[in-house]
Formats: C-alpha cells, sequence, structure tokens
C-alpha cells in the first residue's frame, strides 16, 4: 500500500518515475495529435476525444428545470471544445432527486432542456465550425439511498448496508413493484431526452445510486432484483429493452463503476474470497449483455463517492471529515486507468470514456493521448477539470499544451458546495461565482 501524497511534480519524468514506484508504466505521448481525432458512436461522428463528465451543478430550478446557471455551466462547456458532454444526473421522478436543486426531467420542463442542448450545439458550432457537432449524453437517476427525503420520507435503498446505513429504522427497502414501476419512469424519461435532442441516455449505474446498488443486492430477500446475478443485473437489462424497443433512433449507454469498494456481499465488484481484490468477472457479463441490448457506450468509474471519495476521484485536500486517504492519489488515478483500460480491451468495437484524469493537471493530455493512440479508452473524461478549466481543449488545440495557473488543484470545494446543496463550480479558477457562493456556504 502505497501512502498519501499530495500532486508536486514540476516535470512530467517526476511523474512517470513516481507512477513506475508504484508498479505501473503511466501511457504517455508528446505527441497529443491522438486527442483531436475524430470518430464515431453508433454512427454518429464526434470531432475530437475530450469528454465532460457528468456533474451535478445544484443550481435547477424547484422543477427540475435548468436555471441560467445550469446554462452557464454548459455553454462554458460547448465553447471549451470537449467533442462530448455528458449532462449530469437528471432525476426520472421529483422523488428520486438527490436535492430540490437536482435537474429533472418531465413532461412540463421537457422543453427548456430542449433549449439548452440546442443552446449547446449552436455555442460549439459558432466556435469550431458546423463540423464541430458535440455528441450530447444525458445521464438518467435515482438517488436511491442518497434520494432528498420528501415529506418525512426514507430514501429508498436496495438492500440494508451496514457499511452504510447506521439503524436499519432509518431506510426503506424498496419493494420489488416500486421497481418495476420505476423501469417505465426510465423509459419515460429516455423519452423526453430523446425528443429535447440528445443523442443518447445513460442509464446510471454508479456511485452507489439505486441502479448501481442493485448490482450489489447480494442480500436483497426475496425478490427478482437480488441475490443472483440474474436478478441484480434484471433491473438494467430490462430497462436497456424497452427503451431500445421504443426509441430506436436513441443511443443507449451506462456510466458504470465497475467496483463500489464495499466488500462482498454489502457491495458490487470485489472478489468473494479475498474481498478486497477488483473482480471484473460479472461486469465484463454484464457489458456484453448490455451492449447486446443496444449500449454503445460506456463511462467507466468505480467507487461510492459518499462512502470513499477517493476512489472515484482522486484528490490533495480532503472534503471536510474525509480524512486522508490510505493510498497515494496516482495509485487511484492508475486503478481508473488500468479499469477503463481492461474493458476496453475486451470489447475494442464499442467505445469506453476513462475517468481519473484530474489529478493529473498539466500533464493529463499527454497521458490520455497515449490513452487514445493505445486503445486504451476512446474518450479521454474530465470531472472537476472541466469545472475549472473548461477550454482546456480549446488552450491544447491553439497552444499545444494547458497553462498549469488554470489547471484542477483537486482541492475538493466544488464537492463541499454540491454536498451543501448549493451552486456548484469550481471555487478557485471561477471565483466571482463559485467562491462568493463558497464564502456564503460558510458564513451560515
Ligand atoms: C461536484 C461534483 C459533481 C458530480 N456529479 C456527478 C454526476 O452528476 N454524475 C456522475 O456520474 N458523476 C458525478 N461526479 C463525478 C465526476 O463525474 C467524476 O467521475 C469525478 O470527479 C472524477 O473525475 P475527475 O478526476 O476528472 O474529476 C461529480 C463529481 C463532483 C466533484
Amino acid at each position: 500500500m502505497s501512502h498519501f501524497e499530495p500532486f508536486d511534480f514540476k516535470q512530467s519524468e517526476e511523474l512517470l518515475k513516481t507512477s513506475e514506484h508504484l508498479g505501473y508504466k503511466l501511457p504517455f505521448s508528446k505527441d497529443i495529435s491522438s486527442l483531436f481525432e475524430r470518430t464515431d458512436i453508433n454512427g454518429t461522428e464526434v470531432p475530437n476525444r475530450f469528454a465532460v463528465h457528468p456533474m451535478e451543478g445544484c443550481d435547477a430550478y424547484q422543477n427540475g428545470a435548468p436555471s441560467k446557471w445550469t446554462h452557464r455551466r454548459y455553454q462554458r462547456y460547448a465553447e471549451g471544445g470537449s467533442g462530448l458532454i455528458w449532462f449530469e444526473a437528471t432525476a426520472v421522478t421529483n422523488e428520486s432527486r438527490s436535492n430540490p436543486r437536482q435537474l429533472s426531467i418531465n413532461n412540463e420542463n421537457m422543453r427548456f432542456f430542449k433549449a439548452l442542448v440546442n443552446e449547446v450545439r449552436a455555442a460549439a458550432s459558432n466556435r469550431f465550425g458546423r463540423s464541430h457537432r458535440v455528441y450530447c449524453v444525458l445521464q438518467l437517476t435515482h438517488s436511491g439511498r442518497y434520494s432528498q427525503s420528501v415529506l418525512g420520507s426514507k430514501p429508498k435503498v436496495a438492500q440494508f448496508n451496514p457499511f452504510l446505513d447506521g439503524n436499519p429504522e432509518e431506510i426503506q427497502i424498496i419493494r420489488d413493484e416500486e421497481l418495476d414501476h420505476l423501469q417505465d419512469d426510465f423509459l419515460e424519461a429516455a423519452r423526453l431526452a430523446f425528443h429535447s435532442g440528445f443523442d443518447a441516455v445513460d442509464i446510471k449505474c454508479c456511485h452507489g445510486y439505486l441502479i448501481n446498488e442493485l448490482l450489489g443486492a447480494f442480500n436483497r430477500k426475496n425478490s427478482q432484483y437480488g441475490g443472483s446475478f440474474e436478478n441484480r443485473s434484471r433491473f438494467m437489462t430490462e430497462v436497456f429493452q424497452k427503451v431500445d424497443a421504443n426509441t430506436q433512433a436513441l443511443d443507449l449507454c451506462s456510466r458504470i463503476s465497475v467496483f463500489d469498494g464495499i466488500p462482498y456481499p454489502y457491495g458490487f465488484g470485489f472478489a468473494k474470497k479475498t474481498s478486497l481484490d477488483i473482480d471484473m468477472t460479472e461486469i465484463t457479463v454484464f457489458l456484453r449483455r448490455l451492449m447486446i441490448l443496444g449500449g454503445s457506450l460506456f463511462n467507466i468509474s468505480a467507487g461510492n463517492p459518499h462512502a470513499k471519495p477517493h476512489i472515484s476521484r482522486p484528490y490533495d485536500r480532503a472534503f471536510p471529515g474525509t480524512g486522508i486517504p490510505e493510498e497515494h492519489p496516482l495509485e487511484g488515478v492508475i486503478r481508473l486507468i488500468k479499469t477503463a483500460s481492461h474493458l476496453q480491451s475486451q470489447f475494442p468495437e464499442v467505445p469506453f470514456v476513462g475517468t481519473g484524469y484530474s489529478w493529473l493537471r498539466q500533464f493529463f493530455p499527454y497521458v490520455g493521448a497515449a490513452v487514445i493512440q493505445q486503445k486504451k479508452a476512446a474518450f479521454i473524461g474530465l470531472g472537476r477539470s472541466s469545472l475549472a478549466y473548461p477550454d482546456a481543449p480549446l488552450d491544447l488545440m491553439e497552444k499545444g499544451h494547458l497553462d498549469k495557473n488554470k489547471v484542477c488543484i483537486t482541492c475538493s470545494r466544488c464537492s463541499e458546495l454540491m454536498k451543501k446543496r448549493v451552486k456548484t463550480g469550481c471555487v478557485m479558477q471561477d471565483p466571482f461565482v463559485y467562491g462568493a457562493e463558497y464564502k456564503k456556504s460558510k458564513n451560515e
């Protein structure tokens, strides 16, 4: 096990050396042209290999529609040059929202999502020309145990989990009939996303939210959604079938936590016997099934950020109350790169988006370019970096390198804002909006 050390690399050689000490030859290429190669997703052209990861902004209206702050964030992404924008977690029902400021799509507010997609595409093509058409994915979610309480109700969970639940009285296990019904809510939300102009919907299966939790619901008793792999993967496979049958022109995809960091039998993706070794057997079968059912793009993530944030997003500064992670952040980055790479090599015909690049700061383009060249992923996904430095792709296009004064420093302040359920963005690089919000939140 490595020790925690914050980012302290002046030269790329130092980064590569540390990676070698950690037992991995980090992909690295000074030639970054591969990041600008066009590609396609299920026949739709994408102008380059930069993907903005889904990032909740906690700035929607009460009715779930995007606000002017949501528009601002996405406009910045579009004008920054990323070819793929993966829109943030959007609840399929009001009750499944993580907070009252999470996006939620419904019949009444669909036209506002349509306006947002149109604006994003227009902003990108005004800046980069008509051939630069941004591929837009909408992430659909049920927040499960992390849903807001509605009228005093308890959050719905897939199973009782002693690693996450203090008191079984405080949670409510979602019933099979509710899950059957929820499948139709996902279908309806997908239909609305299609009519809003999105290219694809993501049935969100990561980070401990409900659908992801079902994958690890070994202890869910007397249920067609728990126990066996067949049952645990039922919700996803049935939703994929339904969406594919009803909205064929819409691409289907998923963001998946390959493992959630919680040992068997309460979590997904760890070997049953040794408990803390990642086991990709089930995820490989799962992905193959989803591809047969129409899955055409996958975004690979890991962990449950509510339980162990350093697995999902390696950082330098811990979120207050989280403590110093038990490993070197680069080890977390390497794990994410290796995981996506392993799966991409199993399924070379389907594009995968990789995660974990923001911690690499000004060196991420060189690692990302090599990852693309070596076909370890088809897209380089950027989360916190997109908040801090949305025009990183543009700077790379025009100058050939990043400005190291503009990079994300993984300070976790965006996560703090999100946790407080206030307008979320980069406190350091977008101070007039989010620095002010952070100050306000500290004084409350
Ligand atoms: C403020 C914040 C909001 C996030 N919202 C989402 C989300 O809506 N959906 C999702 O799948 N991941 C979400 N994530 C995780 C990111 O998409 C990404 O996986 C993570 O930050 C690691 O990538 P990075 O190292 O490039 O930041 C969020 C992360 C942060 C910090």
